[in-house]
């Protein structure tokens, strides 16, 4: 048998691999509730406009509202005949209303209908994500306000270079995912065009009004172009890739909670509720968690790369290949919101070790440019000069397997005649990080603040 819905010119039915090829039911039945509401705005529209009739309206708005009532109650029979989404509402409209239905795809194609369906889909997707990053931020302030003053090391290329604290660490991220909101709310403003009445690809005679579907969408404006509006997928691609960039943010910090929680780090503990022990060795607590954040970026990454593979060489407007876009949004949208709800949990549980991170924080020379900038704000050296004697100091005490506050002012009067006991004052980790007192630095001070100043921002 032919298709019901489009098959008056074919003799028979698809080959059961075109069939299989063909069909998005299998995953764009997630659109139902975004397909349903177009239908219900485009309806209404063409009865005020005249194009049906209010009665055919009314009895479709109707249907429609049953159709998605069973779709919410799970009862809805899903069929792959149907191909896709909006041919499976159609059609058991049909069946509920009779041969009205057949005056809803008036002035409308699949081709629009199924951008619209998208880009309503995605504003819902993306309000979810920016509450759940701004959950995550929130989590992240709690902590930088609770260890504004924890000294830790601050690394560059992995090795110790300046002590900093865990609340300045912490708050390194909520600027980060300050920005991932700002790329998710900008592409979101973008998209807020409604494609509906773009038809197929060229417009339609029929005498529709696109602004007021797009007003009733909730949609700032129509599309302009009818071509443009059917076959680009750049708000799909913009999401993407502020999913892509953020899932980086979150896999560094995953990464960094990994090395953390090593017995030989030891900075922080993560609680039970997010550690796995292994079947063999007894005393693991792995930080799988962490580790699945930090690998599953990749599926994000798969997602932007393919639909930035499948869109690049497609000549306008609507081609089949664009079927192609929903399965690895939906897996990176889902993704995400898994990732950040795992590292929400795992922020809001984590315990540090104040001690050990001290211990590691004076380790490595870490105050030698605290050293080097002493010579310069009371000695007048030059810069460059400070830092050749700074280093002969801590090629003197690395000889000796010693810190740099373990040598003796003889020690250094060797290298530098005018150094005075006053340095050694510097050469605490406490000290150094609260002289980082520089816009956007270390010092604690200023770590309450920012971590206050977000707070407030977010509400807290
Ligand atoms: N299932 C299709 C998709 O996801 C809907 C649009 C179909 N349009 C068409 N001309 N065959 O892209």
């Amino acid at each position: 048998m032919s298709n019901k819905m489009w098959g008056g010119r074919f003799e028979t039915g698809p080959d059961a691999i075109m069939e299989e090829i063909n069909a998005s039911i299998g995953f764009d039945y997630r659109f139902g509730a975004q397909d349903i509401k177009g239908s219900k705005a485009h309806v209404a529209m063409l009865a005020a406009q005249g194009i049906v009739t209010q009665a055919d309206a009314a009895a479709i708005a109707q249907g429609l509202e049953q159709v998605a009532g069973e779709i919410e109650a799970g009862t809805f029979q899903f069929s792959r005949a149907l191909e896709d989404i909006h041919m499976n509402v159609e059609s058991r409209l049909a069946a509920l209303v009779g041969p009205a239905a057949g005056r809803l795809h008036t002035a409308r194609s699949r081709n629009d209908q199924v951008a619209l369906d998208a880009r309503l889909w995605l504003r819902d997707a993306v309000d979810a994500l920016d509450g759940q990053m701004a959950g995550l931020q929130k989590a992240l302030v709690a902590k930088a306000l609770e260890h504004a003053d924890a000294v830790m090391p601050g690394f560059t290329h992995l090795q110790s270079a300046q002590p900093v604290t865990f609340g300045h660490h912490l708050l390194a991220y909520v600027e980060m995912l300050g920005r991932d909101r700002g790329r998710l709310s900008d592409a979101r403003r973008r998209g807020a065009e409604s494609p509906l009445g773009a038809a197929a690809l060229a417009g339609t005679s029929f005498p529709i009004d696109r602004h007021m579907t797009a007003k009733a969408l909730g949609f700032d404006r129509p599309t302009a172009n009818s071509l443009d509006s059917v076959s680009d997928r750049d708000f799909s691609l913009e999401t993407l890739s502020a999913c892509a960039i953020c899932a980086v943010h979150l896999s560094r910090l995953a990464e960094e909670i990994v090395l953390w929680a090593t017995p030989q780090f030891g900075f922080v503990r993560l609680s039970d509720k997010w550690s796995t022990g292994s079947s063999i060795m007894p005393q693991k607590r792995n930080p799988d968690a962490a580790e699945l954040v930090r690998g599953k970026t990749g599926r994000v990454f798969g997602a932007l790369i393919g639909l930035l593979t499948v869109m690049k060489g497609l000549p306008l407007t609507y081609s089949k290949d664009m079927q192609e876009d929903k399965e690895g949004l939906f897996d990176a949208v889902h993704t995400l919101s898994l990732c950040l709800a795992a590292m929400t949990g795992m922020i809001g549980d984590l315990t540090i070790d104040r001690a050990k991170m001290k211990a590691a924080a004076g380790a490595g020379y870490a105050t030698a440019t605290d050293l080097a900038d002493w010579l310069v704000r009371t000695l007048k050296t030059p810069f460059r000069e400070a830092h050749h004697v700074t280093g002969s100091l801590v090629k003197m005490a690395s000889a000796r397997g010693v810190g740099l506050e373990e040598l003796s002012l003889a020690d250094m009067q060797s290298v530098e005649p005018r150094i005075t006991q006053e340095v050694f004052g510097v050469l605490g980790v406490e000290r150094s990080v609260a002289s980082r007192t520089s816009y956007g630095g270390t010092a604690p001070d200023n770590v309450r603040a920012q971590a206050k100043a977000w707070a407030a921002r977010l509400g807290l």
